[in-house]
């Protein structure tokens, strides 16, 4: 089968390298629409479109599913890619029911873009499906840039993450015992988190729950003796090369630049 992909930028690799390392036998289509990042300070309708766009270039390749692997992308524009040729799926529902699904969860915080946490997507997910579960949730809109500079690990983003989290830090009263990672980027973050929230807070990677979501799908299918992986992007090819390297643990990538203008009128 092949996987097609899409998120904003780089951010959705962490979600393709956890299909490929989940289902190894597929081919994968990626594409990060690098010239249009990022998607998590625009408003509804500009995600929405530039979705729309994303998933007919994708179909056209010929993929057989679709992963919108933007958080923001997912919050806002999953109804409105209903009744494709190819099942789609979201990293919301599947992040969202990760996190439900522990049986201790009775606060999740959820951390996110701009747009996401606007959104109330997450919120809804999970009180549909933890009825009564305490919910808060948080816009970190500096952990993306820190993680496209390869910052993750430094003083820095730790600060900026106290500051974001403080009253979720350890002696804190009312902390979440579970936090969704609802950003194709903070799965990066994830160690810095940890060590910063403490093991009583259980991160829950919406990119590996996505991979895992793709398994009705899948299963049944043979998987190829050679599957084929490209990579698409909007714009940027060197900048991105580098990050792809280091997001998907690769020593290199090669990327074919794709122009979106004549789908643009969709
Ligand atoms: N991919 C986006 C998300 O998961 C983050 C980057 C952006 O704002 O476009 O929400």
């Amino acid at each position: 089968m092949l996987i097609g992909v899409f998120d904003s930028g780089i951010g959705g690799l962490t979600v393709l390298r956890a299909i490929r390392e989940a289902w190894p036998g597929h081919s994968t289509l990626y594409l990060g629409d690098t010239a249009r990042v990022p998607y998590g300070s625009k408003s509804a309708a500009t995600v929405v479109r530039y979705a729309r766009q994303n998933t007919r270039f994708l179909l056209d390749q010929g993929v057989d599913l679709l992963v919108v692997a933007c958080n923001t992308a997912s919050a806002y524009a999953m109804d409105s890619l209903a009744g494709l040729p190819a099942p789609v799926v979201g990293v919301i529902e599947p992040g969202a029911r990760a996190a439900a699904a522990g049986a201790a969860a009775s606060h999740i915080g959820v951390i996110g873009t701009a747009a996401t946490i606007r959104s109330g997507a997450y919120e809804r997910a999970l009180a549909r499906l933890r009825p009564g579960v305490r919910i808060s949730v948080r816009a970190c809109p500096l952990f993306v840039p820190l993680v496209e500079e390869g910052w993750e690990a430094t003083p820095i983003a730790r600060a900026i993450a106290a500051e974001y989290l403080a009253d979720w830090l350890p002696g804190a009263p009312d902390r979440p015992d579970t936090l969704v990672l609802g950003c194709t980027h903070y799965p990066v973050l994830r160690p810095m988190l940890a060590e910063l929230l403490g093991p009583e807070v259980r991160l829950i990677d919406a990119a590996r729950a996505t991979a895992a979501a793709v398994a009705p799908w899948l299963g049944g299918a043979a998987g190829e003796a050679v599957p084929r992986h490209r990579l698409f992007v909007t714009d940027g090819a060197e900048g991105f090369a580098r990050a792809g390297c280091r997001l998907l643990g690769q020593e290199n990538v090669e990327l074919e630049v794709v122009d979106m203008t004549p789908l643009a009128a969709d």
